[in-house]
Order: structure tokens, then C-alpha cells, then sequence
């Protein structure tokens, strides 16, 4: 089968794209404006064409589409800044409420769009952190979602768990996974632990066979320690070391230079035990010698733990490493342990200074993370063929032969809501109903109705016949999902059903009526107001 394609937008020192690849998919380009990330880009990706250093607000869709074919990219990702939405910003109150700190950087996802919006991939996945589902009060998180539905995307937004797919780390993100929809399946694949991976990894698992240095000490590029990696060995096995970090490839250690640190930080370091962090450590009677605000930098030093997964990596590490102190050395992590703790392999080269290394690794998306996103894509594009009229007429689901028939059975789905008689209905009579949900809103995710948020939109956009049957089939509707209102306890009941056993996964996520739909004029179905 031909490789899917994908362009990594934001692309950082290339995380995502490394899974990607890793899991069997084809980088077409890469853009980033920052140098040393496209530095990096280049030299780990060599057979990527196109590792543009692009300003992303400025750069048009139209001149990226000149130096690849247009019609061959089959998926889109990125990772807008974060630092926007980030959590660390709440601190201050910047980020929630009336005290929200205007960013520009929180327009980027805009610029995401924009490339979406002109390439019309079949799937698109966008990485944030958490931060950007609350912060002005859910706002960019509902925009985003909305923005991509008028595009022609179904949306799902997703969080991931990094330490679950087998990065040693606990990071988890958001993602939101968009589905053109015109390709009529629901996305409903499960992010799975890559094969080369294992549960329950360690931040030791991570880094434990890399020879011991001081504070200060170490090089660019040095030779791996034999014995330290035996003593490894027995503990763990090779799998992480062959598989995940393939130090097989590399002939020597690169970035594997630990930072210095003043007496006084070296000194206090030392009173912390493994696992513990400078908060904890007052507690049980230490005295710090640092002289900062003993209440604000109460947490401010954390030592790892080695049995542990490693606390978030993030850009921040560039500026000082204080709470990435190694498990049982007086130093902070070196940019080669942040990056195994990230799940880059060896031979991933950051060939650029200390500073630009920890902030590019910190940014990146695991690759292990990159790779199950990427089989999942690629799980769900098999599936997400066009229909042929082979693939309607083969089930005995409830599917509508036209559009009065669904719009008949969704009345009847009404009447049931507002008699609050919605539990009650058969199951035959609900599934009625819920397809015909599914043939007349197919820009909706069955999951995303179980995440509506509180925004809500009075703004009707068309859906004449929709509106002959009930205005509220249209209006109000909540910003976030797409969901109308009146519906959001249908696709509840939905689940409830799926859960008791009176709806299969088939049924939950009934694409047979997506690809029904297709059948339709399009024109006949309510659409956000920009895809008409
Ligand atoms: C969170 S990082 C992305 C990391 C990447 N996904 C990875 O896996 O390595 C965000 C990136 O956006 C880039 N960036 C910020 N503003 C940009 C803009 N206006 N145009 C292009 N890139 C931008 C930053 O340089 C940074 O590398």
C-alpha cells in the first residue's frame, strides 16, 4: 500500500514527524520559523524535501502547495505554541477569567487551519497542551473545534497520556483530531502503546545505562559506558535500548553534557532524597540556602525518582534544570536524558546549543506518542474508503432511504425528548432516530456530545427543512461539539445505550448513515454556514 503522506506544521525539531515516520507514514514538509529547530529538522530528516524556516502567519498555503503535489496529503499535524494556554501562565491569573492576558501566539492555531482549510487533507491532528481547554474560560477550545467543523471536519478532541503508550514521563496533552467529512467513518480508533514499547516504563528504564557525570562535566559527543550499560542489561533487558532508543545506530553520545551549577544550587541539591522536591523537603525540617521567597519556590528543586516516571520535560529546561535533578547524581539532566525521557532515539542529533537543545526536546512531541497517533490514522484511513452502493445495501441497520424518512424519524426522537419519554423508547425506535442523527448531522462525533462545554450559539446558520420540523434542531447549539441543544440527551442516551448492551459500537458511531448521506445532495443537509 502507498505510504500516507503527511506536512507537519509548527514542526519543532520533528517529534511528531519522527513517529509519524515511524509508524510508516511519508513527510512531505516541514515548517517552522524558528532556525535551530529547522537546523535540527533538517539533519535528522534528510530525505525530507521541504524543512522550510517559514513564518506561519505569513507564509501562504498556495506557495508550500507549488513545491509539493497538492492533491497528495493525506494528513496534516502540528503543534501550535503552547506557551499561550500554558498551565504555568495561571500562576498569575493570565490565563483565566477577566485577567486574561491577550497572546498572540494563541491565534496560531488559526494559521493551522488556514493550511487545512486550503490542503482539505483527509485528517488532521492538532497538539496542545491542557492549558488551552480552560483558559478563557474554554474559549479557544471551543473555537478551534468550531472553526474546523465550517471547514468540512468532524471533529474529536482527545487527550493523551504519554506514560500509557510507554514514554517514561507523565505528560499528557490534548489533541483534536479532525475528520473530513466527506470520508464517511467516524474516528473512533483507540491511540494503542507502540509494540516497541513497554508499560510501566521508568525515567531508570530511560536512562540508566548513561555514564555517570559531575555538574559541568561531560561532552558533545562521547563514548557510551560499557559496564554501565551491562549493569542495565541485567535490570531491564535491551528492549528500550535496541527498540526504543536503537543506540545500536549510534557510535557515540551525543548531548550527554550535564550543565553547571553554582555551590550554593550543588549544595542544596544534596538535601534532597530521591523522588522528593524542595517543598517536601522543608516539611520534614531542611533549610535551603537559596534566597528566593521561601512560600513562591517552596516545590522549585525536584529530584527524580528512578523506579518513577520523569515530571514533564518541558522548554523551560533551557533556562535551568532545577526540577530535573538526576535521581542520584548532584546535577541536573543532560539534554540526551531529557531526550530519552522523551523517547528519541540515540542517533537523533541536536546539533545546536545546550540552551536551543533542552527548549527543542522540551517542545517536541514524544515519538512514541507520534507513532500511535500515526497508526491510529492510519487504522482509521483504512477503514474510511469512499462508499460504493455495495457498501449501503449490505446491512440491516436503520438506514433512511431519503431524506424525509430520516427527517420523519428524528420527529419521532423529538417527541420522545420533549415528552422526556427518551429512555423509554425501544431500542429499535431509538436506533431509528439515532441514525437518522447520524444521516442529517454527520459534521457531529458522537463522543464530542459527551463534552459540550457551556458555550452555546443562537446563531442559526441555514437548515430550512430541519427548522420545519423543530427550530431547536438547529439553534441553539453548543459552540464546542456542534451539538444542538435539544440533542445533546439523544447522544447521551446513546451511550448510556451503547454501555448497557442495547447499542453496539457499530451502532454508537453509525457510519452506514454517514455513508448514506453521501448519497444525498449535499444541500439538503444543515452544514456550518462556510462549507455551503
Ligand atoms: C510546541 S512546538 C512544536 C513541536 C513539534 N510538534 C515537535 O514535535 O517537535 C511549537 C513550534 O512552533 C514554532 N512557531 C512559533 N510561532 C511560529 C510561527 N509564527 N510560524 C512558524 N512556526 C512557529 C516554534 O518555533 C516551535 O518550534
Amino acid at each position: 500500500m502507498k505510504a500516507l503522506t503527511f506536512i507537519d506544521l509548527f514542526c519543532g525539531c520533528g517529534g511528531f514527524s519522527f513517529g509519524l515516520e515511524r509508524a510508516g507514514l511519508k513527510c512531505l514538509a516541514a515548517v517552522d520559523l524558528n532556525p535551530e529547530a529547522v537546523a535540527v529538522f533538517g539533519r535528522n530528516f534528510p530525505h525530507v524535501q521541504h524543512a522550510l524556516e517559514k513564518d506561519l502567519t505569513r507564509f501562504n498555503p498556495k506557495d508550500l502547495a507549488v513545491l509539493i503535489d497538492h492533491a497528495a496529503v493525506d494528513v496534516i499535524v502540528g503543534g501550535p505554541p503552547c506557551q499561550g494556554f500554558s498551565i504555568v501562565r495561571q500562576a498569575d491569573g493570565a490565563n483565566s477569567g477577566v485577567r486574561m492576558v491577550e497572546d498572540p501566539r494563541r491565534h496560531l492555531y488559526k494559521e493551522f487551519l488556514r493550511f487545512v482549510g486550503y490542503f482539505k487533507p483527509k485528517v488532521f491532528v492538532m497538539e496542545n497542551v491542557l492549558g488551552i481547554r480552560s483558559a478563557a474560560g474554554g474559549e479557544y477550545y471551543a473555537r478551534v473545534q468550531q472553526e474546523a467543523r465550517a471547514l468540512g471536519y468532524r471533529v474529536l478532541p482527545r487527550v493523551e497520556d504519554a506514560f500509557t503508550l510507554g514514554v517514561p514521563q507523565k505528560r499528557r496533552r490534548q489533541l483534536f483530531i479532525g475528520t473530513r467529512t466527506d470520508l464517511p467513518h467516524y474516528f473512533t480508533e483507540p491511540l494503542v502503546r507502540p509494540t516497541r514499547a513497554c508499560a510501566n516504563s521508568s525515567l531508570w528504564m530511560a536512562i540508566g545505562d548513561l555514564p555517570p557525570l559531575a555538574a559541568g562535566t561531560g561532552d558533545d559527543d562521547t563514548a557510551y559506558d560499557i559496564e554501565c550499560r551491562d549493569r542495565y542489561v541485567k535490570q531491564f533487558g535491551r528492549k528500550y535500548l535496541d527498540e526504543v532508543y536503537e543506540v545500536g545506530k549510534s557510535k557515540t553520545l551525543t548531548s550527554h553534557k550535564a550543565r553547571p551549577h553554582s555551590d550554593r544550587d550543588l549544595g542544596d541539591f544534596a538535601k534532597l532524597r530521591e523522588g522528593e522536591n524542595s517543598k517536601e523537603a522543608i516539611k520534614r525540617g531542611v533549610k535551603f540556602d537559596f534566597p528566593y521567597d521561601k512560600e513562591t519556590f517552596k516545590d522549585r528543586y525536584t529530584r527524580q525518582h528512578r523506579k518513577e516516571p520523569c515530571s514533564t520535560i518541558v522548554a523551560h529546561m533551557s533556562r535551568d534544570g532545577l526540577m530535573f535533578i538526576h535521581p542520584t547524581q548532584n546535577r541536573s539532566l543532560t539534554a540526551r536524558e531529557a531526550a530519552r525521557v522523551q523517547s528519541f532515539p540515540d542517533w537523533f542529533v541536536f546539533s545546536v546549543p545546550r540552551t536551543h537543545q533542552y527548549r527543542l526536546i522540551g517542545n517536541a512531541v514524544p515519538p512514541l506518542v507520534g507513532e500511535a497517533v500515526g497508526n491510529a490514522v492510519k487504522e482509521h484511513l483504512k477503514r474510511a474508503v469512499k462508499p460504493t452502493e455495495d457498501t449501503i445495501f449490505r446491512t440491516s441497520s436503520p438506514i433512511p432511504t431519503s431524506r424525509n424518512q430520516a427527517l420523519a424519524w428524528l420527529e419521532e426522537l423529538v417527541c420522545a425528548v420533549d415528552a422526556k419519554q427518551l429512555r423509554k423508547l425501544p431500542d429499535e425506535d431509538f436506533k431509528r432516530g439515532w441514525y437518522a442523527v447520524g444521516f442529517l448531522f454527520p459534521f457531529l462525533h458522537p463522543d464530542g456530545a459527551l463534552e459540550s462545554g457551556c458555550r452555546v450559539s443562537n446563531e442559526a446558520p441555514n437548515g430550512m427543512e430541519l427548522k420545519k420540523v423543530d427550530p431547536r434542531l438547529v439553534a441553539p447549539f453548543f459552540e464546542q461539539s456542534g451539538w444542538p441543544v435539544l440533542l445533546q440527551p439523544v447522544a447521551r442516551e446513546a451511550h448510556r445505550r451503547h454501555a448497557a448492551g442495547g447499542l453496539k459500537h457499530h451502532e454508537l458511531y453509525p457510519s452506514e448513515a454517514l455513508v448514506a448521506a453521501l448519497w444525498m445532495p449535499k444541500e439538503a443537509l444543515w452544514m456550518p454556514k462556510e462549507q455551503r
